[in-house]
């Protein structure tokens, strides 16, 4: 059997009855930036993560750095974040030209470790960027009650968790402001690239659409310092078609990792939790292995393969050399890295495929 790591035509041939006519009159109209589409689906997104305010931007990475601009996190303050996930976060803080400051991770959720954010506050300490990494919530109750008695701001990373839930209350409308990716792999993907900012602050979401557009209220009257970050029709279009099929989706992907989870059971592998208070949505499914190199290299020459992610922390990635980190500084990040498997996760993964992983990797010899 050969199964593919993802595979996005699959969903694409399941909606393509719907999202062809919605792409011919979207380009038909004659509208393709900002406009209807994106209006609604703003107002879509802002209802389903129980927001008030929903404002379409380019991507999940602008949408970090235009919500750290609106909270105007700038030179000489400090962002903390983690240095197990995708570098967007980081990229937005050094954007502002903020100093980023890393925190390390809980092994078993892959999420920062509030514990160590209290070591790392300092009176620059501006905001925090919890990611919700791989689909569950970070421990918010924890990060809220070292940021609210100091007036730190919390900017939700919600790329990989669009749909999870924490005490009952969807990810992005925790914080100050909630940001998402539709980048295609993602649980909601777009056929291209898009992201969300979502507050329940209007004065906020004022700036936010300003800061999107240029830093305009009027046209060519600039008040702002912005950026060109508008979300296009035809994204916002296509992403109106699939949000309302996500909580399907999601559950789907809460199937397959349960199927993993009892296919594994007495394995010497560790499995990841979902903490308590959060319900998990699974965008990645990852175990951690000793001979994780060894173990990647039997999956895929029986037909899985897999994607190591994150293979280097932040910290010590070349182009944050000048921060001064070094070997050591963020063990469990570290540890998780040289370990973590990331498996086949998306809803149209089979159970029979899905079997297949699980009878490969009970095949390797711990
Ligand atoms: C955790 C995280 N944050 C931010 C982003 C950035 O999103 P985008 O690719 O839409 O810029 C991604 C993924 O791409 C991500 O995984």
């Amino acid at each position: 059997m050969n199964i593919p790591f993802l595979n996005l035509a699959a969903q694409y041939a399941s909606l393509e009855h719907e999202l062809l006519p919605v792409v011919t009159q979207t380009l038909a109209k004659g509208h393709y930036v900002l406009g209807p589409n994106v209006d609604a689906f703003e107002k879509e997104v802002a209802a389903f993560t129980q927001t008030r305010f929903g404002i379409g931007v380019n991507s999940g990475s602008d949408a970090l750095t235009l919500a750290l601009r609106a909270l105007d996190i700038g030179p000489g303050d400090e962002v903390i974040t983690s240095p197990f996930t995708y570098i967007a976060p980081a990229e937005a803080i050094h954007q502002t030209g903020a100093r980023i400051v890393f925190a390390d991770i809980h092994s078993q959720t892959f999420n920062i470790n509030p514990a160590d954010v209290a070591r790392k506050l300092t009176p620059k300490t501006k905001a925090i960027i919890p990611i919700h990494l791989f689909g569950q919530a970070a421990p918010l109750k924890e990060l809220f009650a070292l940021t609210q008695p100091r007036g730190i701001h919390v900017v939700e990373d919600c790329a990989q968790a669009i749909g999870a839930t924490h005490e009952g209350k969807p990810v992005g409308g925790h914080g100050q402001i909630g940001c998402f990716s539709f980048y295609p792999t993602k649980n909601l993907g777009a056929n291209g690239d898009g992201g969300m900012v979502v507050t329940d602050d209007e004065a906020l979401a004022k700036k936010l659409r300003m800061l999107r557009v240029h830093g305009i209220e009027r046209r060519y009257y600039h008040d702002l310092h912005g950026y060109n970050s508008r979300l296009d029709e035809l994204q916002a279009a296509i992403l109106r078609v699939k949000l309302p099929r996500l909580n399907g989706w999601n559950a789907r992907r809460a199937q397959i990792a349960e199927r993993y989870r009892a296919g594994f059971a007495g394995l010497p592998v560790e499995l990841p939790i979902t903490a308590t208070g959060n319900s998990h949505v699974f965008h990645v499914f990852a175990l951690l292995a000793d001979r994780r190199d060894e173990l990647q290299q039997f999956l895929d020459e029986r037909g899985v393969p897999t994607l190591i992610y994150y293979p280097q922390p932040l910290h010590l990635q070349k182009v944050y050399a000048d921060l001064g980190y070094k070997v050591g500084d963020f063990p469990v990040a570290e540890s998780v890295s040289k370990r973590i498997l990331p498996l086949p996760m998306y809803p149209e993964l089979t159970d029979e495929q899905a079997d297949y992983v699980v009878s490969v990797i009970r095949q390797f010899a711990f």
